[in-house]
């Protein structure tokens, strides 16, 4: 029989338990909470990793920057616990959903557009023909009737205020609707036409045929996450969000800590996991920029440049901060390469802290532990 977690952390020396959540602890729900679920993205931190770091390393009323801010868990945190924040990343739909995470928003306008979104596509009928000029993504990933109901979507977006919120609702509907199977949605390879054995429900399943369902249901999902999250942040402090390559980007102003997960070698394609958001939303794609992208490989020379590029976003983010200040970086160093990062970026390594992550989800086999290294 497997050990529960609770025993598991009893057993493990050198794990933070103040640090480490078992299911029960953090039930899925807490780490989902209000804008955090706005949008799918593999590869983010727990928020209450990032509000324990934050208690500890960030002075109240602080400024927190993270240079691979992602979907933006850190600026949301910060939000919460009174600090302001500056989130950069390569990747534009990451940006598109920090900056609808963390906004401040007029909550009667926000409403009133989002229930006119949600009644137009409720009232919306496909009408059997696929539009002139749809993307080549979008006619092989979705059904007809999908096509149509996410391109008439679109074509709502442009028409109010609140257009960006909108874009995200497109985004996810258009994830949930794609021509995939349950268990494979993080990087479908091909679409799948006809019904499949699903391993994941043990049943026959059918591929997704329309995404209206889906775009209701998230239009006022979306707005019940944003008022609910309106109501947890300080109305006092701003995140603000940079689009660009945190290797040469400018950094607004002097930050009081830094707290960031950087990518990891190899692993996740963060362009590619939402492909469907920057094929529907025409956003502009910088994959060459992304630092350890699977796309550049595993070798000798991708690993140098790895090390050597996130060396120079650490080196450039302590030079944005207060002198003295703490630069948390969480990660799972498996091939040993930020001994190094750390001696290229100039960083003295303060403490090092490990914790037992718990992945509920996913088909991962084993566990899984990862550090935080504090340094300045
Ligand atoms: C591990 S993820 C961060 C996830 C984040 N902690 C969260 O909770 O959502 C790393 C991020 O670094 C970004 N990234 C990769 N190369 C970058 C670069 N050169 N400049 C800025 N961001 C980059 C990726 O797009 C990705 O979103």
């Amino acid at each position: 029989m497997a050990v529960t977690q609770e025993a598991l952390y009893g057993e493990l020396d050198g794990v933070d338990p103040s640090l480490s959540w078992s299911e029960a602890q953090l039930p899925e729900r807490e780490r989902t909470k209000h804008v955090h679920r706005l949008h799918p993205y593999l590869g983010k931190f727990v928020p209450q990793l990032v509000e324990a770091l934050l208690e500890r390393y960030v002075t109240p009323g602080g400024r927190v920057l993270d240079p691979f801010a992602g979907s933006g868990t850190t600026l949301v945190q910060a939000l919460e616990s009174g600090h302001d924040a500056v989130g950069v990343d390569i990747a534009a739909f990451n940006c598109l959903l920090m900056r609808v995470k963390t906004r401040p928003y007029n909550l009667d306008v926000l409403r009133r557009d989002l229930l006119w979104a949600h009644d137009e596509a409720a009232a919306f009928t496909p009408q059997g023909r696929t539009p002139a000029g749809t993307p080549a993504f979008v006619r092989e990933w979705y059904a007809p009737e999908a096509v149509e109901e996410l391109l008439h979507f679109r074509s709502l977006v442009e028409q109010v205020g609140s257009a960006d919120v909108l874009r995200v609702v497109l985004a996810r509907a258009a994830r949930s609707a794609r021509r995939t199977t349950h268990f494979d949605l993080d990087f479908p390879r091909s679409p799948q036409r006809e019904p499949y054995w699903c391993h994941k429900h043990k049943r026959t399943c059918t591929p997704v045929a329309s995404a209206r369902r889906f775009l209701l249901r998230y239009t006022l999902d979306t707005l019940a996450r944003i008022e609910s999250f309106a109501a947890a942040r300080s109305e006092q402090r701003i995140a603000e969000v940079v689009h660009g390559d945190a290797e040469d980007v400018g950094l607004p102003g002097v930050c009081d800590a830094v707290i960031t997960s950087p990518p990891y070698p190899g692993l996740i394609d963060y362009h590619g996991q939402h492909r469907y958001a920057y094929a529907l939303l025409g956003l502009d794609e910088r994959r060459d920029r992304e630092l350890g992208s699977p796309l550049h490989g595993t070798g000798r020379a991708a690993i140098a440049a790895y090390v050597e590029g996130v060396a120079g976003v650490l080196r450039r983010a302590r030079a944005a901060l207060r002198p003295g200040s703490p630069l948390c970086i969480v990660v799972n160093d498996r091939r040993e390469l930020y001994p190094e990062v750390l001696r290229q970026a100039g960083l003295h390594l303060e403490e090092r802290l490990e914790r037992h992550v718990n992945r509920r989800t996913g088909r991962r086999a084993g566990e899984y532990f990862e550090s935080i290294l504090v340094t300045t």
